[in-house]
């Protein structure tokens, strides 16, 4: 017989909250999760009526101290397996301090929490307790994302000299948040987003997508964080040089104020053989350039192992990832299906006694949420210093 399906409670989500949705539908993307409870909201008696109105039943609860107090209480078949983090940033760390706490699994949205002190507990925390931790950095979730990873880390493209890992939008490119609209709101407030508005934001994305697909990390910055917007307390408009952990350099930008631009998420990676292109919003293919040859696409799901660039043993995992034939596309929603499947092998490995291996190789780990917080830190410090080379700390845990 199948095992149960995960059980996952989220907090927040209620009341015109946003990636919520997305991430509720790659919970059920396989039949192999599900939501079963919610805190969905700050006031209780309103988090109450938003888990009434939920598409599918599931049990509300006035707060997630309300819901993990609970989940002691319940038959082992109901009770939760993981958590999954939707808030603003201010309410990350206390609900994945205290999940851990009572032996429940986290899977928290980015950036992973305030500042590097929180950083540092939740670190230290999911390790003395050996609990899994997730950080939904979604494009990692892309099956061309993993592709890229395998290229880049084994050698294809040479040693990396340049990276070039960018995320422009154009939605803050007037003072939204004047108006009250809610994602916007908490967003330009250092209280609720923390030190960097756009670099917080997204830059995190930009970050993470560089280390993820080069294994290279960002050892010293120099950063510009910049405010269009007048009035506005957070940087709009981010753009850090980087020195990389193999002598190689790295522009990470991010902006949203350039009009017209969506989520126009991509990666350049220029090594000593070849250059690979990867943009975000057209996610099914990469694009290989090498010298004095036409440029090489490559399609998920169209790969052919031993074309004269790909090597003929190419990872049997990475080939035989679920999905569907190039050409069905795949986009945001399977990414952060691929992101959830691959947490779930390690929730059921970590409640079966097995090791588990949160290495961050599948989906971003505490390590990497960690490391995202340590580049907004040192960003924020190059920036006051007129992009003074500043060198990223090296982790205490
Ligand atoms: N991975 C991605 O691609 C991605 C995309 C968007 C947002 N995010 C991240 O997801 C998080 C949420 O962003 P959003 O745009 O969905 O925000 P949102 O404002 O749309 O939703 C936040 C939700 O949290 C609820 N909430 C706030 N405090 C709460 C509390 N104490 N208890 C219970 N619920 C509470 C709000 O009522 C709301 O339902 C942020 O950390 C953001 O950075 C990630």
């Amino acid at each position: 017989m199948s095992q149960r399906p995960l059980n996952v409670g989220l907090v927040g989500g209620g009341k015109g909250a946003f990636i919520v949705h997305p991430h509720q539908k790659a919970i059920h993307f396989d039949g192999t999760r599900r939501v079963v409870a919610g805190a969905l909201f700050p006031d209780p008696k309103i988090a109450l009526e938003e888990a009434a109105k939920w598409p599918y039943p599931i049990k509300g609860y006035g707060s997630y101290d309300e819901m993990i107090a609970a989940n002691a209480t319940l038959p082992e078949d109901q009770k939760l397996d993981y958590i999954l983090i939707v808030t603003p940033n201010f309410v990350h760390f206390d609900p994945a301090m205290k999940a851990m706490k009572a032996g429940i699994a986290v899977f928290c949205e980015k950036p992973l929490c305030l500042n590097l002190k929180e950083a540092n507990e939740l670190v230290k925390a999911s390790r003395k307790l050996n609990v899994p931790f997730g950080v939904a950095h979604t494009y990692l979730g892309h099956w061309t994302s993993r592709l890229s990873r395998y290229i880049v880390q084994s050698g294809l493209l040479g040693d990396v000299r340049w990276v070039d890992s960018y995320y422009i939008q154009g939605w803050l490119a007037t003072k939204l948040e004047a108006t009250g609209q809610q994602q916007a709101s908490w967003r330009v407030d250092p209280k609720r987003a923390g030190g960097s508005g756009c670099g917080g934001d997204i830059g995190t994305h930009a970050l993470m997508q560089l280390r993820y697909v080069t294994g290279l990390d960002v050892t010293k910055v120099s950063a510009q964080m910049e405010t269009f917007v007048e009035g506005r307390m957070l940087d709009d408009h981010f753009t850090i040089y980087c020195g990389l952990s193999n002598g190689g350099k790295a522009l990470v930008r991010a902006s949203q104020i350039c009009i017209g631009h969506k989520n126009d998420l991509g990666i350049v990676i220029a090594g000593t053989k070849g250059t690979l292109v990867w943009k975000q919003e057209t996610p099914e293919s990469i694009t290989i350039l090498l010298p004095n040859q036409p440029d090489r696409v490559y399609w998920r799901g169209a790969v052919t192992p031993g074309d004269g660039f790909m090597p003929k043993d190419m990872p049997a995992d990475l080939m035989a990832e679920p999905t569907i034939p190039s050409g069905h596309p795949e986009a945001f929603h399977d990414a952060f299906a691929r992101l959830h499947r691959c947490f779930e092998v390690d929730v059921r490995k970590w409640k079966a006694g097995e090791k588990f291996n949160s290495d961050g190789s599948k989906y971003a780990s505490v390590e990497d949420g960690w490391k995202g917080i340590a580049f907004i830190e040192t960003c924020v410090k190059s920036s006051k210093k007129k992009g003074a080379w500043t060198a990223m700390p090296t982790a205490k845990f």
